[in-house]
């Protein structure tokens, strides 16, 4: 027979466990959007750059969704995530709705990655031109070349050699994206590849392959500004299987992450996992062979709720055998 006492002392344990259990897997994960819409040129390794950066989620506690669907600007949802990834974009990806509701995104505190062509999409928006840093002019053919590692000492940069030989397009540049406050990492060595020209534009020197902002330029007067990294490296297939290559990229999105601009790691913020659409069910992961995913995709409004359900699940049942084994009895 089983006292009262014993009964009400092991409910609390229980309960104890539970709600360790659920604080420990509140653990924020971030979420993550990867957007691979395109009008125009359509780089075939973008299916293998989704799958590889999928791949490397759960050990930067990242959460990757992709999509090329551009409702979800326009209706909000991309405001329940901490980053987006906008990868080898080319042309018009977004109309006006769309831009307006992205223009939002970055004033509430959203983070920005840009690779690839994500340099040559929405040429005419001043504002993306300012949250990236430039706009793509044009490039040579894909060459080998070294570009050269100006600082090692962010985690986009932390892994590669001080001169890194790469298999790419060396892409030139609109602007100087220094000109808006962007710190160029990564430089292409002229001296290692041809590039016939013309240059029209000033991009500054050392040439600029790979930068990063503390605040997001395209943020407008009075909004938080998130942080934003763009890399012009990424075009083949052979790259997105280079882990040395995949230390950058994912170094570059770990680190906006930790703006402290999006609820991932601050309660306060306006944007980000926990926040934006209210609906309940969980966004379906979209094909990664370039078909847009339905409009009709509902992401979880709550990144959390899923973990403290399957990490208190085994509690909860014990306590439920312990409480009708204790009754039975
Ligand atoms: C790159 O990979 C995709 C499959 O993800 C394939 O369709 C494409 O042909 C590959 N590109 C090259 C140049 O091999
Ligand atoms: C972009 O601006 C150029 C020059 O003003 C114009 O010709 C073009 O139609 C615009 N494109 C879009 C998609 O708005
Ligand atoms: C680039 O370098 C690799 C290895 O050195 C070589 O096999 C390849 O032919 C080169 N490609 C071009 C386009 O020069
Ligand atoms: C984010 O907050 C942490 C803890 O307060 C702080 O150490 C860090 O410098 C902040 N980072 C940014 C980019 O503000
Ligand atoms: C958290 O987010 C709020 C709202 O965007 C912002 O005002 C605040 O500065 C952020 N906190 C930190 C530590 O950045």
């Amino acid at each position: 027979m089983y006292s009262l006492a014993w009964l009400t002392a092991t409910t609390a344990t229980l309960a104890t466990y539970i709600i360790m259990a659920s604080s420990q897997s509140t653990i924020p994960v971030s979420k993550v959007l990867i957007f691979s819409a395109t009008r125009e040129f359509r780089h075939d390794s973008i299916p293998t750059a989704i799958e590889a950066m999928k791949a490397k989620g759960s050990q930067y506690g990242i959460q990757f969704d992709n999509t090329e669907d551009n409702t979800l600007f326009s209706d909000g949802r991309i405001d329940q995530y901490d980053a987006l990834v906008f990868l080898s974009n080319t042309g018009e990806v977004l109309d006006d709705a769309g831009q307006a509701a992205f223009q939002k995104y970055i004033n509430d505190g959203g983070n920005f990655v840009g690779i690839h062509s994500a340099s040559d999409c929405l040429r005419n928006s001043t504002f993306f031109e300012k949250e990236l840093g430039a706009h793509f002019d044009y490039h040579p053919e894909i060459t080998n070349a070294t570009v050269n590692v100006l600082d090692h000492s962010h985690p986009f940069t932390s892994q590669l050699p001080d001169r890194w030989e790469v298999f790419d397009e060396m892409y030139n540049f609109k602007s100087d994206p220094r000109s808006v406050g962007a710190v160029v990492v990564l430089s292409a060595d002229e001296s290692t590849y041809t590039d016939p020209g013309p240059r029209n534009f000033n991009q500054g020197t050392p040439h600029p392959t790979a930068w990063y902002q503390e605040h997001g330029a395209g943020v407008q007067d009075g909004g938080v500004s998130g942080r934003s990294f763009y890399t012009s490296l990424g075009h083949t297939n052979e790259t997105w299987k280079d882990e040395i290559y995949l230390s950058h990229v994912m170094g570059g999105i770990s680190w906006v992450l930790q703006s402290n601009t999006t609820s991932f790691i601050n309660s306060s913020a306006l944007v980000g996992s926990g926040t934006g659409s209210t609906s309940t069910s969980s966004l379906s992961p979209s094909s990664t062979t370039g078909t847009s995913p339905s409009g009709t995709d509902t992401p979880s409004n709550n990144n959390a709720s899923p973990s403290i359900a399957w990490v208190s699940a085994p509690f909860l049942l014990a306590a439920l055998g312990a409480t009708l084994s204790a009754l039975s009895l």
